[in-house]
């Protein structure tokens, strides 16, 4: 049955959805949530199209056996691959989905110039092609796939010198053509803004769009009369299809926070536990 405290589903390729987590339980701590991380595919940026939709599909299936009230696709690469596919394919779900955020981008810039990263995947997708095409004429946008970072970002490497030379590699030619606004069409890319800050400098504005998503999902609990009113202690379960110690370890780095971590595995196309 359907209960304002059924919780959000919120899936990402590895541990880079957890910043859309970390958005939504700052703006709605009442809100249980599961968050599945499919580390056992990690990085989904180069994979193709198709791939990406069976496994969003698995892990959407497998979200709502946890009876979830609202999927949060919390992932550029898979939203761009799969969620038309997945409204398709579950047309009774509400799902809030990644764009990256080229629009916001294009109202502040002075300079007309946007660096943006995501991975070749969100780059290739339908879904980048029509932000452009709506919000970015007059803009020049300058795009970078940044090689590396998301593996750098699972090992908790978010200082690192390596990780450092990844970001430089991306930026420093962008500051060269003058941008003054850098979007993160990645959801592993917060995590390394006090990184990106430090190579960009104080006059270079950096957009993650995790806080807007969140505001969304709010916007659809409400609207659909499931927001969670109660003053319970929220519960957050965590799974991956990866190494569950190691996705455990990252929590209070990434969160802040201590949790369990559960293990899930992909049989034929589904996730079971
Ligand atoms: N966190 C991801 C994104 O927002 C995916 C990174 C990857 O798996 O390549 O695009």
């Amino acid at each position: 049955m359907k209960s304002t405290k059924n919780p959000i589903g919120v899936f990402d390729s590895g541990v880079g959805g957890l910043s859309v987590l970390r958005a939504i339980r700052a703006l709605m701590p009442s809100e249980n949530m599961v968050y599945v991380g499919d580390q056992g595919h990690v990085p989904y940026g180069p994979r193709p199209m198709g791939e990406i939709q069976k496994f969003s599909e698995g892990i959407t299936r497998f979200l709502l056996e946890q009876n979830c009230k609202l999927i949060v696709v919390a992932c550029n690469t898979a939203s761009a691959a799969a969620l038309t596919y997945l409204r398709g394919q579950f047309p009774d779900v509400s799902f809030v989905g990644m764009e990256p955020a080229v629009k916001p981008a294009a109202e502040i810039t002075k300079t007309g110039k946007v660096g943006v990263l995501a991975t070749p995947a969100t780059f290739q997708g339908a879904l980048y092609a029509s932000v452009v095409e709506r919000f970015g004429a007059g803009v020049e946008l300058f795009q970078h796939t940044c090689p590396g970072l998301v593996g750098q970002i699972e090992k908790g490497e978010l200082v690192t010198n390596d990780t450092r030379i990844i970001l430089e590699d991306a930026l420093l030619p962008m500051l060269e053509k003058n941008i003054d606004t850098v979007v993160l069409g990645c959801t592993h890319y917060p995590f390394v803004i006090p990184l990106i800050e430090q190579i960009v400098g104080g006059h270079v504005r950096v957009i993650d769009p995790a806080p807007s998503v969140a505001r969304q999902a709010k916007r659809l609990l409400e609207a659909g009369g499931n927001l969670n009113q109660s003053s319970e202690m929220s519960e957050i379960r965590f799974f991956t299809s990866g190494d569950s110690d190691s996705m455990k370890s990252l929590l209070p780095l990434l969160l802040g926070m201590n949790a369990d971590v559960e293990s899930i595995t992909w049989e034929e196309g589904r996730v079971t536990r």
